[in-house]
């Protein structure tokens, strides 16, 4: 239990933060997509280091609840509500709640993200699961690659990085917009460029399902423009997560730093692009 004199300091340590940002982000709110751990999980934790409200998602209430906790303890303005991303009724529920409680939203990052291409059947993963056993990590190279790739997990992988993120921007941008302050944050992935279209990473589904994505940011970051919502795709880097594996140079903390900057750009900032260490990457 951490003493209420802790949490104290914390939200001291909140407003000098806010100060230090020069944005005022009192009052503001922001969706977090999938975010009971891994990178979802730390953007919750520096956004609401920042003062942000945030409202940390994920599709298994006991989960997101005791992630909510953690982050309550330290001091970070928190609520939990259930979404699956795959499911209409969750995200107008979840909509219903925001306009409810606090009658805007100013952030949206879309992380909620799977990579199944590495063969792990839908059976074994929710064995695992109710096993309570750790799941087997999913390599690079262990999958079929494009010709072999089994179309549902191509459907499956579409439902979720895809999907789920359009979906989420259909719902919440109109309000950002009406209201003239928006800032969504797609979380790509650098295997979803272009240029690395090739048949080595042997994750096809994954890959097409972040370039899809990206066509998602630039036509949603056109549909705002002009509105004050800003609206930018963003490679988090390779990270130490369940999708990452444990071999990955670099922390969630790490991962976090360029969507938080994006989520808290001022009014000017840059919409329609693809941003790795905040720097502008091709599409
Ligand atoms: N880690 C990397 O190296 C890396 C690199 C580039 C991009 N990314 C991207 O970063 C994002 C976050 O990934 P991560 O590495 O933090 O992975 P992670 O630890 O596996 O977390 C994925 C999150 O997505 C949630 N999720 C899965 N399906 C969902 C659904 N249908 N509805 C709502 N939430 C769902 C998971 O919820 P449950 O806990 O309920 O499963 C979990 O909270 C993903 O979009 C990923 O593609 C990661």
């Amino acid at each position: 239990m951490i003493k209420s004199i802790d949490v104290g300091r914390v939200r001291h340590r909140n407003r000098l933060n806010m100060k230090k940002t020069g944005s005022d982000t009192h009052n503001r709110v922001a969706i977090v997509t999938g975010s009971d751990r891994g990178i979802g999980f730390e953007v919750c934790r520096q956004l609401g280091r920042l003062g942000y409200q945030v409202v940390l998602t994920c599709p298994d209430a006991a989960k997101g609840k005791k992630a909510a906790a953690k982050l309550r303890r330290q001091g970070i303005h928190v609520v939990y509500h259930v979404l699956d991303v795959t499911n209409e009724k969750d995200i107008r529920a979840l909509q219903s709640f925001i306009l409810k409680k606090f009658g805007h939203v100013d952030v949206l990052v879309n992380n909620a993200g799977v990579m199944i291409d590495g063969g792990r059947s839908q059976l074994e993963g929710l064995l695992a699961r109710r096993l309570k056993k750790a799941s087997r990590k999913l390599d690079f190279g262990e999958g079929p690659g494009i010709l072999g790739t089994d179309r549902d997990i191509v459907r499956w992988t579409l439902e979720v990085n895809l999907l789920g993120s359009l979906r989420m921007c259909q719902v919440f941008v109109p309000l950002m917009m009406k209201a003239g302050y928006g800032r969504v944050v797609n979380v790509s992935s650098r295997l979803g460029q272009l240029d690395s279209m090739t048949d080595a990473e042997k994750v096809p589904a994954y890959q097409m399902s972040k370039t899809a994505l990206n066509a998602v940011t630039l036509m949603v970051a056109d549909a705002a423009r002009g509105t004050n919502v800003l609206v930018n795709s963003v490679c988090p880097g390779w990270t130490r997560t369940d999708i990452g594996g444990p071999e990955a140079p670099q922390s969630t903390e790490e991962a976090a730093r360029t969507i938080l900057w994006l989520a808290t750009h001022p009014d000017g900032g840059p919409t329609g692009g693809f941003f790795y260490n905040k720097k502008r990457i091709d599409w």
